[in-house]
């Protein structure tokens, strides 16, 4: 086996190691242990997601965009949970519901 080789297992076993391992814990006291939940907001997560699916009706030019611009916070943040009925993959409304659940948030 060459060095190359096992540099690149090395890396490998290294990109598996879940991340609370790598953090300090504390032993006697489970529950002040938190894995960091991951806050979206709607610059960075929302809006590329509502762009890739949700064009063209919702974005400038398209038929509801007067109505219900998707590029605005304000409706994005009106619409709320409504937004995961139009979205058909479990991961996309988890993005939605996890938004508005850590405070719909405009930028981090
Ligand atoms: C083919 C065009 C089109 C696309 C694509 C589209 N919409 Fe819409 N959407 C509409 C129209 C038309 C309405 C009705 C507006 C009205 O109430 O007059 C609407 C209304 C809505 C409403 C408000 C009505 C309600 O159910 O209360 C939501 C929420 C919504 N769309 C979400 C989405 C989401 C999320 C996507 C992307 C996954 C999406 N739409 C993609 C055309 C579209």
């Amino acid at each position: 086996m060459s060095a190359r080789q096992l540099l690149g297992i090395g890396l490998l076993s290294f990109a598996f190691i879940p991340h609370h391992y790598t953090t300090p814990s504390k032993p006697h006291d489970e529950k002040t242990v938190q894995t960091k939940d991951t806050v979206y907001t709607f610059h960075n997560d929302v809006l590329p997601l509502l762009q890739s699916n949700c064009n063209p009706c919702h974005f400038s030019g398209g038929k509801v965009y007067k109505k219900l611009p998707f590029d605005d916070y304000k409706t994005v943040v009106s619409l709320g949970k409504k937004l995961t009925t139009r979205l058909k993959q479990k991961e996309q409304q988890a993005i939605i519901n996890g938004w508005i659940g850590s405070g719909a948030k405009k930028k981090d």
